[in-house]
């Protein structure tokens, strides 16, 4: 009999550490890691650097059609890197010029449908997981094992700086608060797809617990979940 994969969702709030939890389980299981963000990112990226008003239909779903979005495994890393156009745009995304416009792009209708199917497509053989916002309610409702995380503001905001102060030591604490509540804000309200707990999503709130105390937590969830869908 054939080992049966499952899909892992990870959703929850910026910061809260998704990316991190979601690449071990990934390298864990021997599964794909997809982070959505990424995706949201490289088109906020190519909507500034080919100024495109984004506030008009027909501009968007112009611009879409010149956007190709791959994700390339690169050895070096360990790590899958989102390529837009053939570019390697993985850091440059990470930039506070584009966190500050991707919650306003991520927001769009025909954003979320083209990258939504393609989120789909990627999941179509299972041994996946997935981080963003929407991923346990609209993109995979049928996933196995569904993580929503959280963790309390202070720590999310420091852990943010920390990250993005190793690049650039002009940030400042303030700047990633304020950049944080709003793209918090926007996630949560918006009328697509807003960022929600799956109704049979399990809550983990990290505040206090160690990387690897999580890692565990969650693992340990995986592995319950593979062994009901593969009885001895
Ligand atoms: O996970 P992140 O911070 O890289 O995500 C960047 C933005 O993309 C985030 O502010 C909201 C949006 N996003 C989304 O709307 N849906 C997803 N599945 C993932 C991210």
């Amino acid at each position: 009999m054939t080992h049966k994969k499952i899909i892992i969702t990870i959703d929850g709030w910026s910061s809260c550490g998704k990316s991190t939890l979601a690449k071990q389980l990934a390298k864990a299981l021997n599964y794909i890691y997809v982070d959505s963000g990424a995706m949201y990112r490289a088109i906020t990226l190519y909507f500034l650097r080919n100024h495109i008003d984004w506030t008009h239909t027909k501009a968007v779903h112009d611009a879409l059609e010149n956007i190709a979005l791959d994700l390339v495994y690169n050895a070096k890393s360990g790590q899958s890197e989102i390529y837009l156009n053939d570019e390697n745009v993985e850091y440059v995304i990470r930039d506070l010029v584009v966190a500050e416009k991707v919650s306003d792009v991520a927001a769009i209708k025909e954003v979320r449908q083209f990258a939504v199917a393609q989120q789909q497509q990627m999941g179509r053989k299972r041994g996946i997981v997935m981080d963003g916002r929407d991923i346990g309610t609209v993109v995979f409702p049928d996933a196995e094992l569904k993580i929503f995380m959280t963790a309390d503001n202070a720590v999310r905001v420091e852990r943010r700086f920390q990250e993005l102060y190793e690049k650039n030591p002009n940030i400042t604490i303030e700047e990633i608060k304020a950049n944080l509540e709003l793209r918090d804000y926007i996630d949560s309200h918006r009328d697509i797809s807003p960022l929600r707990q799956a109704e049979d999503a399990i809550i983990l709130d990290n505040t206090n617990l160690t990387e690897k105390e999580q890692f565990q937590r969650a693992l340990h969830w995986a592995e319950q979940k593979l062994a009901a869908k593969n009885p001895a």
